[in-house]
């Protein structure tokens, strides 16, 4: 299969982090033209390196904004706008994590990860609305979280965002159904990324077994397949709904 993203524009998101990367080379190898969005300028130039590198002609673009500033949503969006001359798909995927109780975490714990886990998906939305009803095959793909769904303890504000990104998802296909926007999520669980790397180290996660069905750590390019899929004519009769990429997590 080649080309499911053919003539598409496409905007990820965290397009320097490990599922944002590991989407932007697959959507570049299936036809899409692909802005990687991100506030790390290394990250996002290494990922846009990597993909020229292994997709030749690929024809993506690294952009850097921190989209906890909502006017950094607005600026990008005209930005590659103007570069690409539309926009067909917004994936929605920066993201923070703070490892703190409900109890433990500071108000400045909230305000940060609001603002990038739930406002970011906000403001990027508003500003590629009108871009996306134009395409008349629009769709957003907004990267939540298994954790969104089920309960855990210390990562209270993590999980909550995750959590507002569904409902967010939901209202969002109702009110754009009507411009020919489809608005999906996916929620991923366990998944291999350079974050998680750093974190524990590759030998810890190697030996880790992750309370799902198949007790594996998934890859990025797991969690990026169903991204593309949701992005693609493919999926053209959905709208409104979750795809869980979780192994099987069972709580
Ligand atoms: N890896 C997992 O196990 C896992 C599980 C569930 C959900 N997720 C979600 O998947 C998404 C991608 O996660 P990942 O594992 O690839 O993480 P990652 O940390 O590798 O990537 C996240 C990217 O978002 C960028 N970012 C953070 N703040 C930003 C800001 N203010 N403006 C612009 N960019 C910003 C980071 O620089 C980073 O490149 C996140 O939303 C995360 O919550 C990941």
């Amino acid at each position: 299969m080649a080309n499911r993203l053919e003539n598409k524009i496409a905007i990820i998101t965290g397009g320097g982090g490990g599922i944002g990367s590991a989407a932007g080379k697959i959507f570049c190898e299936e036809g899409a033209r692909v802005a990687l969005v991100d506030q790390n300028p290394e990250a996002v130039a290494a990922a846009v390196a990597d993909i020229r590198a292994r997709v030749p002609g690929a024809d993506v673009r690294a952009y850097v904004a921190d989209l906890s500033i909502e006017s950094e949503a607005g600026r990008v969006v005209a930005e590659i706008v103007a570069a690409f001359g539309g926009i067909d798909v917004l994936a929605n995927n920066a993201g923070i994590r703070r490892y703190e109780a409900v109890a433990d975490a500071p108000w400045e714990t909230w305000d940060a990860i609001v603002k990038v886990n739930l406002l970011s998906y906000v403001s990027m939305t508003r500003a590629a609305l009108p871009y996306l009803r134009a395409s008349g095959r629009g769709a957003i793909v907004n990267t939540s979280s298994a954790y969104g769904l089920y309960p855990r303890k210390g990562m209270g504000a993590y999980d909550a965002t995750k959590a507002a990104i569904l409902s967010l998802t939901r209202t969002l296909a109702c009110e754009e159904v009507e411009h020919g926007i489809r608005v999906n999520a996916v929620c991923p669980g366990f998944t291999v990324t350079p974050f998680h790397v750093q974190r524990l180290g590759a030998e810890v996660i190697a030996g880790m077994h992750p309370p799902c069905l198949m007790g594996r750590w998934g890859a990025a390019v797991e969690v990026a397949w169903p991204m593309l899929w949701l992005a693609s004519n493919e999926a053209s009769y959905v709208t409104g709904t979750t795809i869980m990429i979780d192994g099987g997590l069972p709580i």
